[in-house]
C-alpha cells in the first residue's frame, strides 16, 4: 500500500521582512506564487530496503531530477548521504505517524521515495515542498483525517515555507510567512517565469544573519493585505512585474557579487521584470508567455554567472494526492 502526493515550489512576488524577534525569526509580509515545478513524495507501508538510510522505522531515498527528467546522480548521492533526521519528508511522516498513534492506529514500517525537481538551496522551497507532499501522502496513507487547517499547523512546525507549499496558488503569508490566505481564483492568469540558477547555493539563516548585522528590517509590517496588492492575483505578467519586491535582494546582491552580472544581463533583455527568489540565489525572471520564456532562457543561459535555467509557470495547485 502506498500513496503519492505532490507539492509546488514557490517564488515570493513580494517579500517584506521585519526585524528578528525573540525566537530568532523574522516577521514577514509576503505573497507567494506556487510554481509548476513540483516535488513528488511516495509513502509506502514497506520495510525499508537495505541500501536506505532509516530513522525510527522510516526509510528514505531521494532522486534529484533535472528539467528533462534525467537523474542527477551526484546530487542524489549527496542528499542520500545526509542524516535522515534532518530530511523534511522524514520529519513530516514522523509527525503524522505520531498523530496517527494518538488516534490508536498501529503504523507498520514506512518507506519514503522523494523525486526532486525544484533546484536545491535556491530560495524556492524545495525542502518545504518535500515536507508538504509528505504530510499530504502520510495523512492519506495513515487515514489520520487531518483537514487543511490541521495540515497547515503541522507544516508550520516543520518550516516557515511549508504552509505556502501546502496552500499553492497565490497566497498571502503573515506571521513568519506561515499563516496563509489564498488570493487567486478562476480569473487568475498564468504567469511565465525563467529561473536563473547560480553556481552555488545559499543558506537562508546566513542571509538573515547578514540582513540583521546591517540593521535591515522594517519596523512595521502590514497585518492584512494592502490595497496595492489586492489585484496581484488578477493581473498578467506585465503588471505583476511592476509589483515584484524582495527586501532580501539588496543584501544578497552585496554578499553574492556574482549575481550582479546576471541582473545586468537581464536589464539588457526585454524581460518584464525580475527579482531574487526568496533568500536566493535563484533569480526569477518574468516573461510574457512560454515562447518569450524560452527565448529569454536561451539568451541568459549564455551568461557565465548563470549555472542553468528552468522554465516554469504559476500559480500551481496546492499539495495534493496524485495516486494511491
Ligand atoms: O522555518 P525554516 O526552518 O524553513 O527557516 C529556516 C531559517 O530561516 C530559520 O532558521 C531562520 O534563520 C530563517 N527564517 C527567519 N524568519 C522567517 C523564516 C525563516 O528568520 N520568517
Amino acid at each position: 500500500m502506498s500513496v503519492t502526493a505532490s507539492a509546488p515550489g514557490k517564488v515570493n512576488l513580494v517579500l517584506w521582512c521585519g526585524r528578528q524577534d525573540e525566537h530568532g525569526y523574522h516577521p514577514l509580509y509576503t505573497i507567494f506564487e506556487a510554481l509548476n515545478l513540483r516535488e513528488t513524495v511516495t509513502v509506502s507501508f514497506a520495510r525499508p530496503v537495505r541500501d536506505r538510510r532509516t530513522v525510527d522505522g522510516i526509510g528514505v531515498r531521494t532522486v534529484v531530477t533535472v528539467a528533462d527528467s534525467t537523474t542527477n546522480e551526484r546530487l542524489s548521492d549527496q542528499i542520500n548521504a545526509l542524516d535522515p533526521e534532518r530530511n523534511l519528508a522524514v520529519r513530516a511522516v514522523h509527525l503524522v505517524r505520531s498523530i496517527a498513534r494518538t488516534q490508536g492506529k498501529d503504523i507498520p514500517p514506512v518507506d519514503i521515495d522523494v523525486v526532486k525537481r525544484i533546484p536545491i538551496a535556491g530560495g524556492m522551497a524545495g525542502g518545504s515542498a518535500d515536507a508538504a507532499a509528505a504530510l499530504t501522502a502520510a495523512n492519506e496513507l495513515f487515514g489520520t483525517g487531518l483537514d487543511a487547517d490541521d495540515l497547515e499547523e503541522c507544516g508550520r512546525r516543520l518550516g516557515a515555507d511549508v504552509p505556502a507549499c501546502l496552500a499553492g496558488g497565490i497566497s498571502l503569508g503573515l506571521g513568519y510567512g506561515d499563516h496563509m490566505t489564498r488570493l487567486d481564483g478562476t480569473s487568475t492568469p498564468t504567469h511565465h517565469w525563467v529561473l536563473l540558477l547560480a553556481h552555488d547555493g545559499l543558506a537562508t539563516p546566513a542571509v538573515f544573519h547578514h540582513f540583521d548585522a546591517r540593521g535591515m528590517g522594517r519596523e512595521e509590517l502590514p497585518h492584512t493585505l494592502l490595497n496595492e496588492h489586492e489585484n496581484l492575483a488578477r493581473v498578467d505578467g506585465t503588471e505583476l512585474a511592476g509589483a515584484l519586491d524582495n527586501d532580501l535582494e539588496q543584501i544578497v546582491r552585496t554578499i553574492r557579487p556574482d549575481l550582479e552580472a546576471t541582473f545586468h544581463a537581464i536589464e539588457r533583455t526585454d524581460a518584464l521584470g525580475a527579482l531574487l527568489s526568496g533568500s536566493g540565489p535563484t533569480i526569477a525572471v518574468a516573461a510574457r508567455d512560454r515562447d518569450h520564456a524560452h527565448s529569454l532562457a536561451a539568451t541568459l543561459s549564455r551568461e557565465p554567472s548563470v549555472a542553468g535555467t528552468v522554465i516554469t509557470s504559476g500559480p500551481s495547485n496546492p499539495a495534493k494526492v496524485e495516486n494511491t
